[in-house]
């Protein structure tokens, strides 16, 4: 596919459908309770800035999603770290450079509200999508994620 025919804008909330048809595809199951509180918070709450990402095809169609979360602040000064919270590409359109775009248009738009760090989890035994973080300039963090089941 011709690169120049995805276009990458801010995602709207009537993206929604687009976005849990993309989640359904990848992870062939329904996280559409997820995406509503995500949704939720993205375009309801006052001190969540918008910087999540969608790939649009030539005719229009979400092909890709990028979601992060950056909040506002004491005083309203945004914080200087963010998270990237999901990143998709609808199977069919994988493996064209799509995710790499999304991941260098949501660094851009980071970096211009003052962001100076992403941070992201994955996990640690899904090897693609750690290569695809890896590719993206993604490093281990100096800190682990603890758990204990009860
Ligand atoms: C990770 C993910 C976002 C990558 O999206 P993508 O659009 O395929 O990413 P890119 O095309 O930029 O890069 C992927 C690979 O394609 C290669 N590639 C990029 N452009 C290419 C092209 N024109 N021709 C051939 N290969 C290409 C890249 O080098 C990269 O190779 P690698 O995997 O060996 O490192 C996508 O695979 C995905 O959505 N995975 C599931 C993620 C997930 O579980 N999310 C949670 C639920 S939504």
């Amino acid at each position: 596919m011709d690169q120049d025919a995805i276009k990458i804008r801010l995602m709207r909330n009537e993206d929604f459908d687009a976005v849990v048809g993309i989640d359904r595809k990848i992870t062939q199951d329904s996280r559409r309770q997820y995406y509503e509180l995500k949704f939720d918070k993205l375009f309801k709450s006052k001190d969540y800035v918008p910087a999540s990402l969608v790939a649009e095809d030539e005719n229009g169609a979400v092909v890709g999603f990028v979601m992060g979360e950056l909040y506002l602040g004491e005083y309203g000064i945004l914080q200087e770290e963010a998270t990237l919270d999901t990143i998709g590409v609808d199977p069919d359109f994988q493996h064209q450079g799509i995710g790499e775009r999304l991941m260098h248009e949501f660094m851009e738009h980071m970096r211009s509200l003052g962001v100076e760090k992403i941070n992201t989890l994955v996990h640690w035994n899904d090897a693609n999508l750690i290569r695809f973080f890896s590719a993206n300039k993604f490093s281990p963090s100096k800190t682990i994620n603890l758990e204990r089941v009860l």
